[in-house]
């Protein structure tokens, strides 16, 4: 259900490391074999090694096997819900492809979106194809 995984991200949020910019985001991303992750933004004294909530998420998620995703939510405390930033949209359309995006803020507000709608003009590995690359010339596992 959407509303278990927005309050899987409400409760990330509470861990979130961000003494910098105070502002805490939580996230999680639903495998289609129905587990879960969560990620936290994490700050740090050298402001950019500074990572986001998605990406701890889906970082988390592949690095325990996870391959197909149906669904992330994301939580802020804004008033508009909070939607990834440039970097994670990249990470997530790359691993997770067009899923959906569950937006939410503390007071119940949400909004849904499409991963091809937030991120309408990708660069991918489908590029490097074209350019004539192999794929098999991409790492291996
Ligand atoms: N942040 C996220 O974790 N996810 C987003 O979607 C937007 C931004 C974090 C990064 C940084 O710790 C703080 O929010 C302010 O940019």
């Amino acid at each position: 259900m959407a509303n278990d995984l927005i309050e899987a991200a409400r409760a990330a949020r509470e861990r979130a490391r961000a003494p910098f910019s105070g502002f805490k985001v939580g996230a999680a991303i639903e495998v289609s074999d129905g587990r879960v992750f969560t990620g936290c933004n994490v700050e740090n004294a050298s402001y950019g090694l500074t990572i986001c909530a998605e990406r701890v998420a889906i970082f988390k998620a592949l690095s325990e096997g996870a391959e197909r995703f149906t669904r992330v939510a994301v939580v802020a405390d804004t008033g508009n819900p909070t939607p990834p930033c440039g970097a994670c949209r990249q990470i997530l359309w790359e691993y997770a492809g067009d899923v959906e995006v569950i937006l939410a803020n503390l007071g119940g507000e949400t909004s849904r979106h499409r991963m091809a709608d937030l991120f309408p003009l990708p660069f991918d590995v489908r590029l490097l194809q074209e350019d004539g690359t192999e794929p098999e010339a991409a790492p291996q596992p």
